[in-house]
């Protein structure tokens, strides 16, 4: 008989029922380091007061009125965004799935209202991720998530991740706009290079297309800077953001210059529960917590720390790891042994670790962990290594 909740997902015997901090404690009491948090979601780890206060805050006020009217928390979570980052304009969705269908909707229209109805084809990377609806299966295009669900959304082009000739070879006229993640997260944290990164905005100038950078899983402080991309010093046209704005209360965003969302006029898309006052309450508070010098240079700090660490634990455990890379707090350990054989592993030591494409463990550790919990980290991590070698 088929189980009452879609078995859909395959779940570690693990059931948490309360968090704290970078902790969080099972059904049976154990307390586990957690070094997923809700892969990517909990930035600020779990329970933190500031967020709980604005969730409760807004809980007692007013939960949902729809987007027929003025949403206050919504204009002002766009407001910072604004006043924070390259775009002009702001779009909240629920989630990252539907960031994606946004951008696709918006490069797409753009062109279409640019007497350029052809340009409908965007250009993604093998490896990437962007959700699981029908645009964004179709924009991963791995076999893996389109198998059986055909047929799929036409006009995306596949390209080998870092292969720069194939790329230029495949921008034609009917090319609407690249999308990227500047680190690839379930594709096994593979960051693009600042010089990739530069070279594509170039590209995206030369032939007036679109760049379209997917942010929900390396944005909101991951990297050490509030989006990713800063680093290599580009700015996007569409950013699709979802994950640690919210803190773990469902939020995503898409954010844009006014030039990328000029085909975006009232009546084009919508959402019942996008921005709704809870969430951007929520994203309020994350915000104003994250993007802060002090706290970003801690990111950075810590990231430093957990990294030099790693490369112990690596150079200690031989035959069961092989290298760290990543940026920020968004870090793959990439394995000899196999990775699930470690996360379940990890789980007997009390270390949560989310696994990834290309035999890599991840850690995307709430940005607030304290240095003791990076070498509790460690510990327990050295613990599960020792465990899969024997
Ligand atoms: C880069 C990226 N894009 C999009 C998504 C989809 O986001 P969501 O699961 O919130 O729909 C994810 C989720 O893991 C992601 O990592």
């Amino acid at each position: 008989m088929i189980a009452s909740v879609l078995p859909t997902y395959s779940r570690a015997p693990l059931t948490f029922v309360k968090g704290e901090g970078t902790w969080l404690i099972e059904a049976d009491g154990r307390r586990f380091l957690d070094l997923g948090a809700g892969i990517a979601v909990n930035a600020l780890g779990h329970a933190h007061p500031k967020l709980v206060a604005a969730l409760t805050d807004q809980a007692g006020a007013l939960w949902h009125t729809s987007n027929l009217y003025h949403i206050p928390q919504q204009q002002q979570l766009a407001d910072k965004l604004v006043d924070s980052t390259f775009a002009d304009t702001v779009f909240f969705t629920n989630s990252g799935t539907e960031a994606c269908e946004l951008a696709v909707k918006m490069a797409r229209k753009f062109w279409y209202d640019k007497n350029a109805p052809q340009k409908v084809d965007i250009i993604t990377f093998d490896g990437s991720f962007h959700g699981r609806s029908s645009a964004g299966i179709a924009a991963a295009g791995s076999e893996k998530m389109t198998k059986g669900f055909g047929p799929l959304l036409p006009g995306f082009t596949h390209l080998a991740f870092g292969d720069h000739d194939a790329l230029s070879a495949a921008i034609t006229e009917t090319t609407a706009a690249i999308m990227i993640e500047p680190v690839q997260g379930e594709g096994g944290i593979r960051p693009v290079p600042d010089q990739c990164l530069k070279g594509l905005r170039d590209l995206c100038d030369e032939h007036g297309i679109l760049l379209i950078l997917d942010e929900v899983q390396c944005g909101i402080g991951r990297t050490g800077k509030l989006f990713a991309h800063e680093w290599a010093g580009i700015e996007p046209d569409i950013m699709m953001v979802a994950k640690g704005i919210g803190g773990g209360f469902p939020l995503g965003a898409v954010l844009a210059t006014e030039h990328a969302a000029s085909g975006m006029t009232a009546g084009t898309h919508g959402s019942t529960y996008g921005g709704n006052p809870l969430g951007c309450a929520v994203g309020c508070a994350v915000l104003d917590e994250v993007n802060t010098p002090e706290f970003l240079a801690e990111v950075n700090r810590k990231s430093g720390l957990l990294r030099q660490k790693l490369e112990g634990l690596v150079a200690d455990n031989p035959d069961v790891f092989e290298s760290v890379r990543g940026a920020g707090l968004m870090i793959g350990i990439k394995c000899k042994a196999l990775n699930m054989d470690i996360v379940n592993a990890g789980y007997d030591t009390q270390v949560i670790t989310v696994p990834a494409a290309d035999n890599v463990i991840r850690l995307l550790p709430p940005l607030t962990i304290t240095d003791d919990e990076i070498a509790d980290a460690i510990a327990r991590l050295d613990q599960a290594a020792k465990a899969v070698s024997a």
